[in-house]
């Protein structure tokens, strides 16, 4: 049997205990990360979420009978007098280094089983292991400091809301599908045989049916889930801070969400500059090759279409002729690679997917493989990209966009590879005027880029039917440093619109009906103009914690293949359950 807690009551966490407290009788309550016995001494490092203090166990029969019997994340609580720390033995790693508590009473709560890794050192575990016995990990220092992040992430969120008006309305997780582009999550009904749930990709319907409703300024910390292929950045359960705001024009949430970032940043430390950088969708793909560029590096792609336009390169020539373009980078001090390092570059970019990759240095003479675009061309090209002897130009030609998605890529990977991303930047960016629409040619039909319920530009409405692909969306995305924190738009606040965009999409009256039936309904009640944002909270709390992955954010994450594997989820059920909620399966 375990001993009680009994009247013993913490007095402070084991990161509080200074050398001003010598002296104080003090509780300590938390998990054995480490023991040192020295014989006649026994010391116990002891760590709650506060940090880690020393305990002295010195020989007393009683006592000693619990210290021996204690092991590694054993429960223990501990009162005893702050003692100064002889000046060889502070340790300078410790916040509680200077003192330890000289330990009267000693009760062991709890025992455990020997953890399946080491707690109290650093050692790589696989992330299986990690998540299998996420409990465990969740002690360690980095999650404890990433979850306490997040906290404070969401706390400072809600007070910035509270304090601009705002009400935190919770939506509803069984419901109808909302479209955000990926599979639903269905849940089946027991008392509506054949009938399903959907959970929520996001609150979008119900958000924007609050502001019919009158709520004019909402927001919320909101789960989302999402059957779609997982990545680093991508869970199927996740949280979005989501806003909507009546009355509002781009412009307002962009001055909404702004200042909301800075003090965010500040949790860190950081000075966010305002007012963000804006660019528009077009520009963000010709120069940066990418809807989210990451601008902590210049590396800009530049057009050299007009250079080759008329030269005595045929290659080059012709795609120019035939609607194409010529683009490039220019690496500085890209006269350091060797001949290579540029071969494996050449290599690299074959397997993006360029069909060639053209480089040159104005410090020397053209290679074999570059005479052919010829001395004047080079140098034009030189020219048009101010690169200097110390630089190197790479060359790729095609359709304009493929192209510079591809060199996007690769301005990705050089700046990757020659550190010029520095993680400790932090580089906001608004991504505007996102196209409305895009066309899949497998099934010959447009599709909305965001969701359908974003509003096309007023200055392009009648290009809807005429010239769908040139229509713009009053959308927006929030870039930082390369990932996409967060999108929104204003939203289409009139009834007739939306039927067209509904038709514009090949969505016929009656599924729209079926659909969205409700929300296009209460769109006729008189609806506000309205328009808001979602910011993905992982993503988010992940760049603050200098993470590379969502999962390190959240307190219990699931594998690339969707598993909790902690819990065990998803599971096989009882036969009578399937039976109640009338479903058979196929295996
Ligand atoms: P969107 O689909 O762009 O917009 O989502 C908003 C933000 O949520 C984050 N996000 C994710 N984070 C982790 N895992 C995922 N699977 C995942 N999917 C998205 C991203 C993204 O920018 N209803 C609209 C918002 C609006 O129009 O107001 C929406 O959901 O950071």
């Amino acid at each position: 049997m375990p001993d009680q807690l009994g009247d013993l009551a913490r007095t402070h966490t084991c990161g509080a205990l200074r050398a001003s407290d010598v002296g104080a009788d003090v509780v300590l309550l938390g998990w054995v990360h480490r023991v040192r016995d020295l014989g006649g001494v026994t010391f116990l490092d002891i760590r709650d979420r506060g940090g880690i203090t020393q305990l002295v166990v010195r020989e007393n029969d009683a006592l000693m009978g619990v210290a021996k019997r204690l092991r590694s994340e054993f429960v223990v609580a501990a009162r005893g007098i702050v003692q100064r720390r002889s000046e060889e033995t502070v340790n300078s790693k410790l916040e509680t280094g200077e003192v330890e508590v000289l330990v009267r009473e000693l009760r062991l709560l709890n025992e455990a089983k020997t953890p399946p890794f080491q707690l109290a050192e650093d050692a790589s575990v696989s992330e299986d292991v990690r998540l299998r016995y996420r409990y465990l990990d969740l002690r360690r220092p980095r999650l404890q400091h990433n979850i306490g992040l997040r906290h404070r992430t969401t706390m400072e969120i809600r007070k910035y809301f509270d304090a601009s008006g705002f009400w935190e309305i919770e939506t509803p997780i069984l419901t109808k599908s909302t479209p955000e582009g990926a599979r639903d999550y269905l849940v089946p009904s027991r008392v509506h045989p054949g009938e399903f749930y959907a959970l929520p990709q996001s609150p979008q319907l119900f958000k924007q049916i609050l502001m019919i409703g009158g709520a004019d300024r909402y927001f919320q910390i909101a789960k989302c889930f999402r059957d779609e292929d997982l990545r680093a950045d991508r869970q199927p359960e996740f949280t979005q801070v989501d806003v909507e705001v009546s009355f509002a024009r781009a412009e307002t949430i962009f001055q909404l969400i702004e200042p909301l970032m800075q003090r965010v940043f500040k949790l860190i430390g950081r000075e966010v500059a305002l007012p963000m950088r804006r660019l528009a969708y077009a520009e963000a793909l010709s120069r940066y090759g990418s809807d989210k560029p990451d601008l902590r590096c210049g590396l800009e792609i530049q057009d050299f279409s007009e250079v080759f336009r008329e030269s005595e390169f045929r290659v080059f020539r012709q795609i120019v002729a035939e609607g194409g373009a010529v683009r490039g980078i220019v690496l500085p001090k890209g006269n350091a690679y060797s001949r290579g390092q540029l071969d494996a570059l050449v290599d690299q970019a074959r397997q993006m997917g360029f069909a060639g990759l053209v480089w040159a240095r104005p410090g020397e003479p053209p290679s074999s493989s570059v005479k052919a675009i010829g001395e004047a061309s080079l140098r034009a090209a030189f020219a048009r990209g101010s690169a200097s002897r110390d630089d190197l130009l790479l060359l790729a030609a095609g359709g304009a966009e493929g192209v510079s998605k591809l060199l996007g890529q690769l301005r990705l990977h050089l700046a990757k590879k020659d550190g010029l991303l520095d993680p400790d930047r932090f580089e906001f960016l608004w991504v505007t005027d996102f196209p409305l629409l895009e066309y899949h040619a497998e099934d010959g039909r447009w599709y909305s880029m965001h969701h359908p319920f974003t509003s096309p530009h007023p200055d392009d409405w009648d290009k809807l039917e005429t010239d769908p692909g040139a229509v713009r969306a009053v959308a927006y995305d929030l870039v930082l440093n390369g990932s996409e924190v967060g999108g929104g738009s204003i939203r289409i606040h009139d009834a007739a619109l939306q039927a067209r965009v509904f038709r514009r999409l090949g969505i016929s009256e009656e599924e729209a009906k079926a659909r969205f039936g409700f929300f296009l309904e209460a769109l006729e009640y008189g609806t506000p103009p309205h328009g808001g944002i979602a910011l993905g909270l992982d993503r988010m709390v992940a760049i603050l914690a200098g993470e590379s992955s969502i999962r390190e954010v959240m307190a219990f994450p699931k594998t690339a293949n969707a598993i909790d594997l902690m819990a065990g989820a998803p599971s096989g059920v009882d036969p009578r359950q399937l039976r109640e909620l009338h479903l058979k399966t196929q295996n």
